[in-house]
């Protein structure tokens, strides 16, 4: 069955000159099928470049706006379009707004899990993988307001030794993994090294021996010499840890680290939407100019 499927999605691919991107937590047989899988970093800088007459983003809402705002002249569909983000649904532009109004002169750096309205109101986005190098490029006497991520907020301030105005946002499967289980990890796993994602709680963090993005943490898994891996993030990204590493063991640190809008994407619905180009994703032109500078000064600092 999955393989007709894929050699429809194939053939209907070729047909609409259509290329597949999807997230480091999305299942298995859609970064399988895909033609680039990545982090929100490296997906954002794909669809920036990628010549393609349509996108079909596999991943969250917020990454397909981004997907739309850098290359408007590709049609962006998504296979489903109610995967959202709660965390990005935990600031919206009046709040930012007003939060603004009380910080006058304040710097706002959003993490790219935001919508396309929030990051019109922003100055510089950043991503988990770079907002260290996002917020030290900022002036060291403008206050900065961090939105909307409290925990890679406060891992960011510590990094760079800023303080940073923290939205009180946080992402709810990241939130699920907690530092006893973690800690319960470690002892039936006394070899592995605890490799965290900056979306956990600073509890997790402090267990961590390495603490990256899903594009990082890949990185850092195939390039050590260790074996054994606890790791603390969405569930999705064992897929491709597993099948870039063989020979290496990852062990989850939570079993309920599911991210359900990230498993919303499916071949059938990838099929679907290639079909009649549903679930199309479209960004008000004028948000998105303001949304798009945000995104390039990012680009600026971390090309
Ligand atoms: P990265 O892929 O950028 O590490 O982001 C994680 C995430 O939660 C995306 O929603
Ligand atoms: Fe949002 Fe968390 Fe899901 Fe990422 S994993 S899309 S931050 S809810």
């Amino acid at each position: 069955m999955s393989d007709s499927l894929i050699s429809r999605i194939d053939a209907l691919r070729q047909q609409r000159q259509a290329v597949i991107l999807a997230h480091n937590y999305t299942v298995g047989e859609v970064q399988d099928v895909a033609d680039f899988v990545g982090d929100s970093l490296e997906l954002a800088r794909r669809a920036a470049t990628v010549e393609a007459a349509v996108i079909v983003f596999c991943g969250v809402y917020f990454m397909a706006e981004t997907a739309k705002i850098l290359n408007p002249k590709s049609m962006v569909l998504m296979p489903d379009t109610n995967a959202g983000c709660p965390m990005a649904d935990m600031a919206t532009a009046e709040a930012v707004r007003a939060k603004k109004a009380e910080h006058p002169g304040c710097a706002v750096v959003c993490y790219v899990n935001t919508t396309a309205a929030v990051k019109a109101e922003s100055d510089i986005c950043c991503t988990s993988g770079n907002a260290p190098a996002i917020v030290r490029s900022l002036p060291k006497d403008r206050p900065i307001l961090f939105v909307p991520d409290r925990n890679l907020g406060s891992w960011t301030a510590e990094q760079t030794g800023r303080e940073l105005i923290l939205w009180d946002g946080y992402c709810p499967t990241h939130e699920r993994i907690l530092p006893m289980l973690v800690k319960e990890a470690r002892r039936q796993h006394p070899q592995a090294l605890v490799v965290a994602h900056p979306e956990c709680p600073p509890a997790v963090r402090e267990l961590a021996d390495h603490l990256a993005s899903t594009a990082g943490i890949l990185a850092f898994c195939r390039q050590t010499d260790h074996d054994q891996f606890i790791i603390a993030t969405e569930e999705g990204l064992l897929h491709r840890l597993r099948l870039e590493n063989p020979g290496k063991t990852f062990y989850p640190a939570n079993a309920r680290m599911t991210c359900p809008n990230m498993k919303r994407a499916s071949l059938e619905k990838i099929l679907w939407c290639l079909e009649d180009l549903r679930g199309q994703v479209e960004v008000d032109p004028a948000t998105a100019e303001r949304a798009r500078q945000a995104i390039q000064r990012m680009f600026l600092v971390v090309p």
